[in-house]
């Protein structure tokens, strides 16, 4: 387990093994890939990053990242991989686990709503290289990131 403390202030776990922690995952984060470029949206107030957000009722976490990933871009996935899981202990919004998913998108249907983002934004190269910019939201930026993509790499899933 890694732990640090967020760009908040907040206390983040991250693990890469399921059911790490005693509370069950209820967001997801998903980490997309669309021909050979980063798939990625902007939200509203934090700004540039992976598509994600919280499970709805009835809903398995894949099926929430695939709903999550086409409400904010569009993106179609074709192939969704369990990376692993971080526990944020928010002083404010409360406890909660989200779990991290590696997405490959087939395609990227054009829509009218991306309901709150403002829809698909491909970026190529190193994602690293961009994290630093200030319209890069601050989740981005710490080591839940950078430490998924070290798996996802170590994971033999970038081509
Ligand atoms: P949306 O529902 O996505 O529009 O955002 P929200 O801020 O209303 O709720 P959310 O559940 O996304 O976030 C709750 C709190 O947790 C806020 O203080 C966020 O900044 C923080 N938070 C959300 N996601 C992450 C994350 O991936 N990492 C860290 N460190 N904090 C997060």
């Amino acid at each position: 387990m890694i732990s640090f403390k967020d760009l908040n202030g907040n206390q983040v776990t991250l693990a890469f093994v399921s059911q790490a922690f005693s509370m069950k995952p209820k967001h997801v984060f998903v980490i997309c890939k669309y021909q050979n470029k980063w798939l990625l949206t902007k939200h509203p107030y934090r700004g540039i990053e992976f598509p994600g957000g919280k499970i709805e009722k009835g809903e398995t976490l894949r099926e929430a990242a695939v709903r999550e990933v086409y409400e904010e871009t569009g993106g179609l996935i074709s192939n969704i991989v369990y990376i692993g899981e971080y526990c944020v202990e928010d002083k404010q919004y409360g406890t909660f686990v989200k779990a991290i998913f590696y997405a490959e998108i087939e395609k990227i249907n054009e829509k009218n709503n991306y309901y709150e983002t403002d829809g698909p934004l491909l970026v190529n190269g190193d994602i690293c290289d961009h994290l630093n910019d200030r319209e890069y939201s601050f989740l981005m930026k710490d080591q839940v990131l950078k430490e998924s993509l070290k798996r996802i790499e170590s994971m033999q899933l970038l081509n």
